[in-house]
């Protein structure tokens, strides 16, 4: 059994959230902290709802220095923490909490997972249109870092539940004024627009482990190959729509992107060292080829 020491030395991380078994977290920033020789341990802390507030309360306390947060917790902790980044507050969730000598700061690194995750392609997407699926958590994060980061000129967000896209629409919209944003969930709106996007970002579970042959697209929908095609789902590591996407010629980009670009910011806010990548992805790698379902 995995044994957690506290000593005046090390210092303690964590993942906070419920139902977590499968997390790469803990694979991923243990890997970090071995290759830079850093004295800290990251244990998994799977909280029922009612215990949260106390969880988050002893952070300041027993040396740790912060934790991340998963579902389905993303939201919550942001009223329990002592300060929030502007960017958490625009995204409405924290997934990163760093303790500063009993101060707690809240932070979203999702936004910058996702802005690494599409760098690369930063011209292809400015002033171009961008196709967004889902509008839970994750989606607000994909629509704050495209829109700030990459400026298209308008991005579409669909999802099965109309009212919930296009609330983000409406908040976004004046935040942003080089993107206009749009709402749908009508197949012909939506066929349309993928035909005439950049880039498409699922943001849905759809296509996740174990139901894996499933597609967040309409079954008619056709991709084409100057498109860029991003699934922040990563396990399996290529998804029904990467692969459909790949098939079609299009540019992929895998979840795994994003799991490693949020982790790696949240490891820099922790440690204030350069996280590093390359082992963090193989471990990540290996890891998901044993696993059965995930989260962060
Ligand atoms: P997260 O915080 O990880 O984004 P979430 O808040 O549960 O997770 O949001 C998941 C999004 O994926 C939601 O927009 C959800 O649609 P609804 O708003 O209608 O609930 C969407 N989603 C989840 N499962 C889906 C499915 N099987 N088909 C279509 N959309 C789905």
């Amino acid at each position: 059994m995995k044994r957690t020491t506290f000593s005046e030395h090390q210092r303690h991380i964590g993942i906070i959230g419920h139902s977590i078994s499968h997390t790469m977290s803990p694979a991923m920033h243990t890997s970090a902290f071995k290759k830079l020789n850093l004295d800290y341990n990251y244990g998994v802390m799977d909280v029922s709802p009612d215990m949260l507030p106390n969880l988050i309360s002893a952070l300041r306390t027993l040396n740790f220095r912060g934790a991340n947060v998963t579902i389905p917790y993303k939201e919550k902790v942001i009223h329990l923490v002592d300060e929030v980044s502007e960017e958490a507050k625009i995204i409405n969730a924290v997934n990163t909490i760093v303790n500063n000598n009993g101060r707690l700061i809240g932070y979203n690194t999702d936004a910058h997972g996702i802005y690494i995750s599409l760098a690369y392609y930063a011209e292809e997407i400015k002033n171009n249109h961008v196709v967004i699926f889902g509008a839970g958590g994750a989606a607000r994060a994909a629509v704050y870092a495209v829109a700030k980061f990459f400026a298209p000129k308008r991005i579409m967000i669909v999802n099965r539940t109309l009212e919930n896209a296009s609330a983000i629409a409406k908040e976004f919209g004046p935040k942003f004024k080089l993107t206009k944003f749009f709402a749908t969930n009508d197949h012909e709106v939506t066929i349309r627009e993928i035909n005439v996007a950049a880039l498409l970002i699922n943001t849905t579970s759809v296509g996740m482990k174990p139901l894996i042959n499933i597609n967040p697209l309409p079954q008619d929908a056709v991709i084409q190959k100057d498109q860029i095609v991003l699934d922040i789902v990563y396990n399996p590591i290529e998804t029904t729509l990467l692969k459909f996407a790949h098939h079609a010629g299009a540019r992929t980009v895998s979840g795994i992107e994003m799991l490693l670009g949020q982790g790696a910011k949240a490891f820099e806010l922790f440690t204030h060292h350069d996280f590093p990548m390359h082992t963090a992805r193989e471990v990540v790698l290996k890891e998901l080829m044993h696993v059965k379902g995930s989260n962060t």
